[in-house]
């Protein structure tokens, strides 16, 4: 059988993928456009195994006892291929899954290739991208290089990635500063769920078409103020819905989701007082306390020379990301 090691990077999204109109596919409400992150790779090796009662899945060295969301995908996968093996999937990412990187995007997107390349398919990017979505939504994003668009659509066929622009379009550098290492309370599945419960939801979708067009030609244009200004605003729109998102019942019950530590909040305000110092830089937000900031190549010394001056004894951890390659196969064997 054939074996296939494939790497896929992380994304960013400087316009948020938050609700979703099918929670199967992961057909989303509205267009995202990402950054693919050269600082958070993932790297995997898939392997069918006619010899296998069971799929066998090693993530980070260690063994598990089997992994539900990792073998639906490897399903996906075999019902493309008409095949019924099971597999070695053997899995490793650069950075820490508390790092506020989406793991999931890099993992699925790396996992699609590897598996469809072992299985003996070869997915044109759109395919790959379509595949992809189906094991986290943001992963179809991760299958291009630099800067990517998601088109939502309204079905299987209608809802993938693709480029915008190549990495060297344009120098932006993310620095991500983690400054919490503590597991987030409601996953992003749960979140885009819990979204249509706020009631900014409907007011939010409203200005998106507008938007997405806005951040596009931005990037198009290399124009950093109009990049930067709609992006922030736009992570503080994805927050603003999610924090009037109230779930849980009884005494559990909760009037919002709070992803931010009380060090995110610190260093958004630091960063409105860096721009007013005439330092180029703004902020974005996954559904975690990681502040993600965004500048030009230029300014990333400064921006990080400013971190380090506020940061003092406070234990966090910096991760610089420039803009990265698409999902790629490094080694593909023949094992038969
Ligand atoms: C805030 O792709 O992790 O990072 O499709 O349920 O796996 P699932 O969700 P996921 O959601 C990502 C949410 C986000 C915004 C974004 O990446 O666009």
């Amino acid at each position: 059988m054939l074996r296939a090691t494939a790497v896929a990077h992380s994304n960013l999204a400087f316009v948020k993928y938050w609700g979703k109109v099918d929670h199967t596919l992961n057909i989303p409400t509205n267009n995202s456009i990402s950054m693919t992150l050269s600082d958070a790779k993932t790297t995997t090796t898939v392997e069918f195994d006619a010899s296998l009662a069971a799929d066998e899945i090693e993530i980070g060295g260690v063994m598990t006892s089997g992994d539900a969301r990792i073998s639906k995908h490897l399903d996906r996968i075999r019902a493309m291929a008409g095949s019924d093996l099971f597999a070695h999937v053997q899995t490793r990412n650069t950075f820490p899954s508390s790092a506020g990187f989406a793991s999931s995007a890099s993992g699925f997107a790396a996992l699609s290739l590897a598996g469809a390349s072992a299985i003996g398919l070869t997915l044109p990017d759109k395919e790959l991208s379509m595949l992809a979505r189906q094991g986290s939504g943001s992963a179809c994003r991760s299958i291009h290089a630099g800067f990517v668009e998601w088109l939502h659509g309204s079905s299987h066929e209608t809802s993938y990635a693709v480029q915008v622009a190549p990495p060297e379009h344009w120098d932006l550098v993310d620095i991500a500063v983690v400054v919490s290492a503590e597991a987030k309370e409601i996953s992003s599945s749960t979140g885009h769920k819990l979204a249509e419960n706020s009631l900014f939801w409907s007011e939010r979708l409203r200005g998106m078409p507008a938007l997405v067009d806005t951040v596009r030609g931005a990037i198009l244009n290399r124009d950093f103020e109009t990049f930067g200004r709609h992006m922030e605003a736009e992570a503080l729109s994805m927050h603003a819905v999610a924090l009037t998102s109230p779930h849980g019942n009884g005494n559990a019950w909760k009037s919002g989701i709070y992803y931010w530590a009380p060090d995110t909040l610190l260093l958004m305000t630091a960063v409105q007082n860096w721009r007013a110092d005439n330092l180029p830089v703004y902020f974005t937000l996954d559904a975690g306390p990681t502040v993600h900031l965004i500048t030009t190549s230029g300014h990333a010394a400064g921006v990080i020379a400013a971190v380090e001056h506020i940061q003092q004894e406070k234990d966090w951890r910096i991760f610089v990301s420039r803009p990265a390659p698409g999902a790629h196969i490094i080694k593909n064997e023949d094992s038969r």
